[in-house]
């Protein structure tokens, strides 16, 4: 084991305010930060931490070779993105090897669903490597609705919009209250399946929960201008309540 360690610090969903007291503490002293990035962009969790981090940190930006423009299902797809991982936690292993901290920037949970967990099956065994856990998108997206998400003895499912249409519809039906994540070009797709499922007329549509720009609407109103590329789709549970 080296002398330096990786911090993956959960950001929570947007709102700084929405931070745990020890990703504030770690990013206020932080001297190297890394995180993903779409080439071209800031990258939401570099976002979030703006005017957080000290003037004189090491900025490490992880961006990403490939997004939509090759299907997940692709084997070039998976090959580029192993040989991205290795690369950037061939840097932080040298960083920590040097004795240095680096604060990778997770937006949400780092454990729930995060690109960081690629680099932590990559580095642990080799480096020390601490999580600071964080209030999901998803909380943050249903707390933005202002109704609960579950009652009761309600069953929550979460999704991924890149599912398959017939499997998604599958899911939703036997559900009783839900979450629809990485939505993007899949919208219509997933709005097919709540219509299947018979729970279109329940959901709603976040864009950027917890944000500045969050909006808030139901999917079967005219939600203009809503686009679904960072987006939480929530149906509520209506379980039990004395
Ligand atoms: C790679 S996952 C990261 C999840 C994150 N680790 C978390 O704990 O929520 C990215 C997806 O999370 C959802 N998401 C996360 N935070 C969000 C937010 N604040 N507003 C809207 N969608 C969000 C979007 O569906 C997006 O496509």
């Amino acid at each position: 084991m080296s002398t330096g360690r990786i911090y993956g610090v959960g950001l929570g969903p947007g709102d700084p305010d929405l931070m745990s007291v020890r990703a504030d503490r770690l990013l206020r002293n932080a001297r190297h930060i890394a995180f993903f990035r779409k080439p071209g962009r800031t990258g939401q969790a570099r976002n979030i931490v703006r005017g957080m981090i000290p003037d004189d940190a090491v900025e490490f930006p992880m961006e990403y070779p490939v997004t939509t423009e090759i299907p997940v299902t692709d084997p070039r797809y998976n090959a580029l993105l192993a040989a991205f991982y290795e690369d950037c936690a061939a840097h932080l292993r040298s960083l920590a090897e040097r004795g240095e901290e680096v604060i990778v920037l997770c937006e949400g949970d780092p454990f729930f669903y995060g690109s960081f967990m690629h680099l932590y099956n990559r580095l642990r065994g080799d480096v020390e490597i601490s999580i600071v856990p964080a209030i999901t998108g998803m909380s943050g997206a249903w707390t933005a609705t202002g109704d609960p998400i579950t009652w009761g003895d309600d069953v929550l499912t979460v999704l991924m919009g890149t599912l398959p249409e017939d499997r998604l519809a599958e899911r939703m039906a036997q559900t009783d209250a839900l979450v629809v994540m990485k939505i993007g070009r899949n919208i219509e797709k997933v709005k097919r399946a709540l219509k299947t499922a018979g729970l279109y007329q329940r959901a709603w549509i976040v864009e950027y929960a917890q944000m500045p720009n969050q909006r808030v609407c139901k999917l079967s109103d005219d939600c203009d201008g809503i686009t679904p590329y960072f987006s939480i789709i929530i149906v509520h549970g209506q379980g039990r309540r004395p």
